[in-house]
């Protein structure tokens, strides 16, 4: 099995940019931890897992079919994760891994009971669409991770998701967060120095022959869109 045979929506280019930074950080920092809020069948899961380091733990925290807490979930509009069972996410995570993640079978409102305050390098915020639940995840990836960590989100920038859009850029705006980088699905950024994450972008891309990086001034923010790298006339005949 590889993981193009796992169902779920994590894309080739955000894929290539996760093994990118979560290598470079175990190759020039010392070790941390990883989270992932909202699991699905464990598509993200399990490329996290392969590239933790030794000692390092994964947690995964995800509602499993059970039903989000609050109020207003109703205006989300009805996914396939109803029927989700922990027990086929399992079933994938051990076809790849020999031990299974630290699973949280919760709302994502509960995962600061289970990870120390800035103890995670990197965190992957992947659950609800709604406005106060992604705002509530990135609060808590704030405690989470450590002053150098990394933090991803997912869908920033679908059309049906504009609930995450206001979360993730509020937190831009009004708690520090900067920005790291843009790919078509992920908002990847830190509530540390931004720079070192953007310079390995930067040369990555450089020898890719699949992406390329425009530069993006926001309200004061240097940004990197990745995007796929034209081919030259000559590839197109
Ligand atoms: C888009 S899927 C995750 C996809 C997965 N990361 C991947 O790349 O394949 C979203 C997941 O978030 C979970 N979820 C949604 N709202 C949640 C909440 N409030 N707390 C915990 N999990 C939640 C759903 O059960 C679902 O499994």
């Amino acid at each position: 099995m590889t993981l193009d045979d796992v169902p779920g929506w994590f894309n080739a280019d955000d894929q290539a940019l996760f093994r990118v930074l979560l290598s470079w950080q175990s190759e020039t920092q010392r070790p941390g931890d990883v989270v992932e809020l909202g699991v699905y069948l464990g598509k993200s899961a399990i490329l996290l897992g392969e590239l933790l380091a030794p000692g390092e733990t994964l947690t995964v925290c995800d509602l499993f079919g059970a039903p989000p807490p609050g109020t207003g979930h109703d205006s989300e509009k009805p996914r396939s994760f109803e029927s989700l069972e922990r027990s086929e996410f399992e079933r994938f995570y051990l076809s790849f891994h020999a031990r299974l993640p630290v699973v949280i079978a919760a709302p994502t409102s509960e995962i600061l009971e289970h990870v120390e305050p800035g103890s995670a390098r990197f965190v992957h915020v992947d659950a609800s669409h709604l406005y106060e639940h992604a705002a509530a995840d990135a609060a808590a990836s704030h405690t989470m991770l450590r002053s150098d960590g990394i933090v991803v989100f997912d869908d920033f920038r679908s059309a049906h998701t504009p609930g995450v859009a206001l979360a993730v850029w509020e937190a831009v705006l009004r708690d520090g967060l900067r920005p790291i980088a843009l790919t078509k699905k992920k908002f990847y950024g830190t509530w540390g120095d931004p720079a070192p994450a953007r310079e390995v972008i930067a040369a990555w891309t450089q020898a890719s022959p699949h992406h390329r990086i425009d530069r993006q001034f926001l309200a004061g923010h240097e940004v990197l869109r990745l995007a796929p790298r034209k081919p030259k006339p000559e590839q197109l005949q």
